[in-house]
């Protein structure tokens, strides 16, 4: 009998010093940055956080960014919520960052405990528009002004915490990324950075933040999503193919569908958000930038 104890604990020790070996704690070092204040940089940010962060940190029950649940994470890892991102003392993020540790979370995914957070890499962002966000995160916009709440608190069970340890990779801190005038340039520089390369590829492992045109069907679609009614929605191919992609919708329908919600055929679902807070002119660079990637035959059914 004491044998088979032996093994057993001997087992448990490996299995444990495995899952504790697995890497989810990296140093930040220490860089010098404060983020600079002016009514652009107000508005920039303003357009970007409902823009990209919304759709993870903002809560329609309050119109404030105090957080949600993330349901599109695999139930088998755990729970996962977002963060409160509003400037309260007690149960808001920025308070306890500073600008340079909250610039390192976007760059690299490494929160400044260490932790990597793997959920909103921005590896390949403008220095202006990382600016931009902090400065509307600390400003007295209604959406950000505090709120003492929480709405729940991540826990990752063992399968979750062996999961992120295999498959934590931050990026590198890259500074120094001015933003593009090209028009084509700034809308790949759109597509990568407010993230719609993140739902429309062939899915979420997949995909490649440093080099976005290395995912995995990059912006052919297809990954599913459920709605509330336990209905699927799948993401729209983007390449410009004339029959399953969007080379049959004109600049102006593109336009409607993205800032709007309309496409030409149906009115589009959720989780697409509706970019009301992107310019006309950004919405046309993305639709110049789509039609010179490469078009991909590749029928999604919704
Ligand atoms: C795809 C979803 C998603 C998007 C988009 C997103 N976040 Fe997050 N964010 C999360 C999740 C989930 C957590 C909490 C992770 C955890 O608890 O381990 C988080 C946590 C945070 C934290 C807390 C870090 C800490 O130390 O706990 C900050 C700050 C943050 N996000 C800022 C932002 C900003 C700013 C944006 C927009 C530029 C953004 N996030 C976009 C999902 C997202
Ligand atoms: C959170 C996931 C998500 C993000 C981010 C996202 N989309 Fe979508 N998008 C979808 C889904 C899902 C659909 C399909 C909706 C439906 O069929 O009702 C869709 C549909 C579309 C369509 C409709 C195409 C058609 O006619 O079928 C366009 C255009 C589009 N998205 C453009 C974009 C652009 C541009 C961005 C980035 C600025 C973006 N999307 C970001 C999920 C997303």
């Amino acid at each position: 009998m004491k044998k088979y104890k032996f093994v057993f604990l001997a087992g448990l020790t490996v299995t444990v010093s495995t899952i504790y070996s697995c890497k989810t704690h990296f140093t930040t070092p220490q860089i010098n940055y404060t983020a600079v204040e002016s009514p652009r940089a107000f508005e920039r940010g303003k357009a970007l956080a409902f823009s990209i962060c919304a759709g993870c940190h903002y809560n329609r029950s309050v119109n404030k960014f105090i957080g949600t649940p993330i349901h599109d994470v695999p139930g088998i890892i755990g729970k996962v919520y977002s963060a409160n991102l509003t400037n309260s003392k007690t149960h808001g993020i920025p308070p306890h960052y500073t600008d340079a540790e909250l610039k390192y979370l976007l760059k690299t995914g490494i929160a400044r405990d260490g932790r990597f957070i793997p959920y909103m890499l921005r590896p390949n962002m403008a220095d202006e528009d990382i600016n931009a966000i902090i400065v509307y995160l600390r400003s007295n916009d209604p959406a950000v002004t505090p709120a003492d709440t929480t709405i729940g608190l991540t826990r990752y069970n063992i399968i979750g915490k062996l999961y992120m340890g295999m498959t934590a990779k931050p990026l590198p801190y890259k500074p120094g990324i001015k933003l593009p005038s090209d028009n084509v340039a700034l809308g790949r520089y759109l597509v990568d950075n407010v993230g719609c390369f993140h739902c429309h590829s062939k899915s979420f492992t997949s995909l490649n933040y440093l080099y976005p045109e290395q995912s995995k069907g990059y912006m052919a679609g297809g990954i599913k999503f459920k709605d509330e009614q336990g209905m699927f929605i799948v993401a729209s191919n983007l390449t410009p193919d004339k029959e399953t992609g969007i080379g049959k919708l004109t600049q102006q329908e593109f336009l409607k569908a993205v800032k709007d919600g309309e496409a030409p055929d149906r009115k589009l679902h959720p989780p697409m958000p509706k970019f009301k807070q992107l310019q006309d002119r950004e919405v046309d660079a993305i639709y110049s930038y789509l039609e010179t990637v490469p078009p991909v035959y590749h029928k999604v059914q919704g």
